[in-house]
């Protein structure tokens, strides 16, 4: 039997995955599982949000949502340190203990890194995951599953890549574009905490023209948050500002705050910040055919950022979460790339 592919994106805001039908999005959190003794009173509250715990070498952990609230101790987001030693191993298996339902399965996977960490990096991640890995799920109730998922295979790439292959190649991993394969293409993914630019030369990483910089979308957010907080006397977390800045306005103890004149001011600032890296990092790559914006930041600010770009930019399709592009991407690559070989290896096989 053919391995299942999956694909998972660790993002400085969420981690997110998918196994071709399914998505899965979670905040990049976790900390230490405390004993959940009040199950009952628990779920009628959070009910909403999704129970991730899992237990590696007898440390339990909770991941995303569950995390940020009830673990006691600190819950991490991705330290630059501790990031392929735990924190990437931890989000990697909570989201298998997620996707892959038969406890003992074989799989792929199709990981993607920070252009910071991906030369560093990149090894290093795919050693760590290409093994058995044994752990525990446990569900809402307490419910125990043992794992024994045997990663077969890994391909790492550098994070915004995935948004070009989500356009060149097509679900079931062929491609179906010559533009994007022929075409040298800037991509600027707009993360939580970071920007990522890259080019993709004829569907080929780039390092030259790659950059991050530090003007993730929180910075827009900070700045509301402030804003806010000089207003209101309340501190509302960067994490809680999406929805709000989406609809215009917030509500705090009972009182309506309007965000649009300060979110369109820190937006506008944040896309100008962002345009004027990309004119720089890609002043002598002329020869780009088209840019794309992609990343869950980019879908707030592709407006302001086309504007004051110097080049042709490619709307990414709307028919996705922009937080998604990218891992989508990932997929498809991934049975593009292990479709090929079996493809290979068959043909050899009846030669
Ligand atoms: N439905 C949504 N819920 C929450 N945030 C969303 C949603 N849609 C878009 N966003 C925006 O997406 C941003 C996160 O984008 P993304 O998931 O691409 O970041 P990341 O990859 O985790 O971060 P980084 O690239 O810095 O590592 C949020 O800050 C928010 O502005
Ligand atoms: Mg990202």
């Amino acid at each position: 039997m053919v391995d299942a592919v999956i694909a998972i994106d660790i993002g400085f805001g969420f981690t997110k995955a998918t196994d071709g039908k399914d998505f899965l999005v979670f905040k990049s959190v976790y900390g230490e599982a405390v004993d959940l003794q009040f199950r009952e009173s628990l779920l009628d509250t959070s009910s909403h949000d999704e129970h991730i715990q899992i237990e590696i070498d007898e440390t339990a952990y909770f991941v995303g949502e569950l995390a940020e609230r009830q673990s006691s101790s600190r819950s991490f987001t991705l330290d630059q340190n501790q990031f392929i030693s735990s924190s990437s191993k931890i989000l990697a298996l909570a989201t298998l203990s997620k996707l892959v339902h038969q406890p003992k399965q074989s799989i792929k996977l199709v990981v993607g890194l920070p252009i910071g960490h991906y030369r560093q990096y990149k090894d290093e991640l795919a050693k760590m995951l290409k093994t058995t890995h044994e752990f525990t799920a446990i569900g809402a109730q307490g419910e125990r599953i043992e794992h024994a998922i045997t990663v077969t295979d890994v391909r790492v790439l550098p994070q915004p890549i995935g948004t070009v292959m989500d356009r060149l190649l097509s679900i079931t991993g062929i491609a179906k574009s010559q533009r994007f394969a022929n075409d040298k293409i800037g991509i600027i993914d707009v993360g939580f905490r970071t920007t990522d630019y890259t080019i993709s030369d004829k569907g080929r990483y780039s390092e030259r023209g790659s950059l991050t910089t530090k003007n993730g979308i929180s910075k827009a957010f900070a700045k509301i948050g402030t804003k806010l907080k000089e207003a209101s006397n309340i501190d509302v977390e960067i994490y809680r500002l999406f929805e709000a800045v989406d609809s215009g306005s917030i509500k705090i103890r009972g009182k309506s705050y309007d965000l649009n004149p300060i979110t369109e001011k820190a937006f506008k600032q944040l896309a100008t910040a962002i345009a004027t890296d990309a004119n720089t990092v890609w002043a002598d790559d002329w020869d780009i055919d088209a840019i794309m914006i992609t990343g869950g930041g980019g879908a707030v600010l592709a407006p302001y950022i086309e504007k004051q770009l110097e080049g042709v930019v490619i709307p990414v399709k709307q028919d996705l979460d922009y937080r998604l592009h990218n891992v989508r991407g990932y997929f498809k690559f991934g049975l593009y790339t292990w479709r090929k070989q079996e493809t290979k290896k068959t043909t050899e096989a009846t030669a």
